[in-house]
């Protein structure tokens, strides 16, 4: 939000200032250069509020990455780990192929939708219930990596 504001800022002050001043084409095409382009992070964007646009958008970026999606291990230590790692209640043990190997043999599919729902002592989304499905899908799938 605040990077579109500066963005559409910038580009409307530039705007007003070519129609003012602008005798030619060319001088307006100029003095709207810097925003005829994408402004990455890092470059210097015509020396207009640049500097200030990466500073604002690359933590933003950085934290919208991380806040969204666990990866497959860090779901498995957080929520899995305590029954998958003892194996209590029969859950299939993290590493034995042995007792993953029928259950890979089902397909991801199946796996998925028992980890939803839950069966037995497996408890619904294994407890994870801010788990997305791809989220889920991730955790199970590094079981069965590592199951291999
Ligand atoms: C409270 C203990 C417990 C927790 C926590 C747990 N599980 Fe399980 N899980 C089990 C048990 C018990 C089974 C065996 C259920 C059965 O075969 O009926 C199982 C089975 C499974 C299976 C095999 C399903 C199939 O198709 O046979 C998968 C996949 C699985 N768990 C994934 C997960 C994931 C992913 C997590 C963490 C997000 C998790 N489990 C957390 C107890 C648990």
């Amino acid at each position: 939000m605040l990077v579109a504001a500066l963005l559409v800022g910038g580009v409307g002050g530039a705007w007003n200032g070519g129609l003012a001043a602008a005798d030619s084409a060319d001088d307006i095409r100029e003095r709207l250069k810097p925003f005829g382009g994408v402004c990455r992070v890092g470059q210097d964007c015509g020396g207009l509020e640049g500097g200030d646009v990466a500073a604002v958008s690359a933590p933003a970026v950085a934290a919208g990455g991380t806040a969204t999606e666990l990866g497959g291990q860090q779901i498995y230590d957080q929520f899995c780990f305590a029954c998958h790692n003892t194996g209590v209640g029969e859950a299939p043990l993290f590493g034995s192929l042995e007792q993953w190997q029928p259950r890979i043999d089902q397909g991801m599919e199946q796996m998925l939708a028992v980890s939803l729902a839950g069966r037995g002592l497996m408890p619904p989304m294994g407890t994870c219930i801010t788990c997305s499905e791809e989220e889920m899908r991730a955790a199970i799938q590094y079981m069965v990596d590592g199951a291999q």
